[in-house]
């Protein structure tokens, strides 16, 4: 009887059922009615009284074994069943998965693009590599001028200065691709990438991202420019948001003006965003400067116009609340994923 019990024990410990059915064998075989433990306890009714107390633990052990075996099986199978069951259940939500986000400065560029379509501009786009001429001799930049200096400026080609081929510093160069290439009236904006050959910190960074205004007509006036940066500012920061104009210099627009808006974090009370003035420079603009429109082929006393300029980085830090430059080209996922809801 004990070598019998050693063999079933070894057959229970290494037995592995494929499906449920192997383990209903084993069930009936082991535990069943007219199964081995029944069978050897009728055995036990025939041992003698010596061998009773010796075989009674052995036989209790091995019923307790075979039973835990097959409860063990049963659980692990029913939980298989389950998990596949749930695999095939097409009305169980779906497992999620990480979307991309767009960038901020995407999501306000898009913003100022879309206040401008309403107002009747269109887009162009210029090339990121200019030469002299767009970039500062059409824009009445004096040869002497402080920003065609080395420290500015990303030179590929140095040369003369006429022939110099450079990044663009300013998107103000497609202004000028516009007006050569095209007939008033204009109406645009253009947004691109601009570089500078600054050190890279919180505040300053050697590449970033602006967007050129423009409109040339017969009788367009500082106050159709007053006007139409005052609109946007209305749209971009909401109702209430005042601005004010202060005289400024730019080598292409007569009069020049910078344009500041009332602090959109602290609404005027002061803050460290606004260096508690309570106020904050987004753009620069102006009427174009006759000289510039003669250089690309315009009739200046035909026509007249305006021109604005505005880092998208600037207007995104007040929107956003953000103060370091970097975070922009850094492309840190956690950064990012916080514009996850605003995907337009
Ligand atoms: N180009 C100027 C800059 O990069 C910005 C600017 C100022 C553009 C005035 C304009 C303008 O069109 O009228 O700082």
């Amino acid at each position: 009887m004990q070598q019998q019990i050693d063999q079933y024990t070894a057959e229970i410990n290494t037995f592995s059922p494929a499906n449920a059915d192997e383990l209903e064998t084993f069930r009936i075989k082991f535990l069943g009615t007219k199964g081995i433990i029944k069978d050897l306890f009728d055995q036990f009714k025939t041992v003698g009284p010596e061998e009773k107390r010796t075989f009674g633990k052995v036989l209790n052990q091995f019923k307790q074994l075979a039973e835990t075996k097959y409860n063990d099986l049963k659980e692990g199978l029913t939980s298989d069943v389950e998990s596949s069951k749930s695999e095939n259940d097409l009305t169980l939500p779906g497992d999620g998965f990480n979307t991309g986000t767009r960038h901020p400065l995407s999501l306000v560029r898009n913003e100022i693009i879309d206040i401008y379509k309403r107002l009747g501009f269109v887009v162009a786009e210029g090339p990121e590599i200019e030469d002299d001429w767009h970039n500062f001799s059409a824009l009445n930049f004096p040869e002497e001028h402080p920003a065609r200096d080395m420290q500015d400026t990303f030179f590929i080609k140095k040369n003369s200065g006429t022939d110099d081929i450079a990044l663009r510093t300013h998107t103000s160069s497609v202004q000028v691709r516009m007006m050569e290439n095209g007939k008033p009236p204009f109406r645009a904006i253009m947004p691109g990438r601009v570089y500078r050959n600054e050190a890279i910190s919180a505040r300053a960074h050697c590449f970033f991202h602006q967007v050129e205004g423009l409109y040339v007509d017969e009788n367009v006036s500082f106050a159709d420019l007053k006007q139409t940066l005052y609109h946007f500012v209305q749209e971009l920061y909401g109702e209430g948001t005042k601005v004010r104009f202060r005289p400024s210099y730019f080598p292409f627009t007569e009069p020049s003006a910078e344009m500041d808006v009332s602090c959109t974090i602290c609404k005027g009370d002061g803050c460290n965003m606004c260096k508690y003035s309570g106020w904050v420079e987004i753009l620069g603009c102006g009427m174009v400067d006759p000289n510039v429109l003669e250089n690309c082929g315009i009739d200046s006393k035909k026509y007249t116009g305006f021109a604005f300029g505005m880092g998208i980085e600037r207007i995104a830090n007040l929107k956003y609340v953000i103060r370091d430059l970097r975070l922009f080209s850094e492309n840190d996922v956690r950064f990012l994923d916080q514009f996850k809801t605003e995907i337009i």
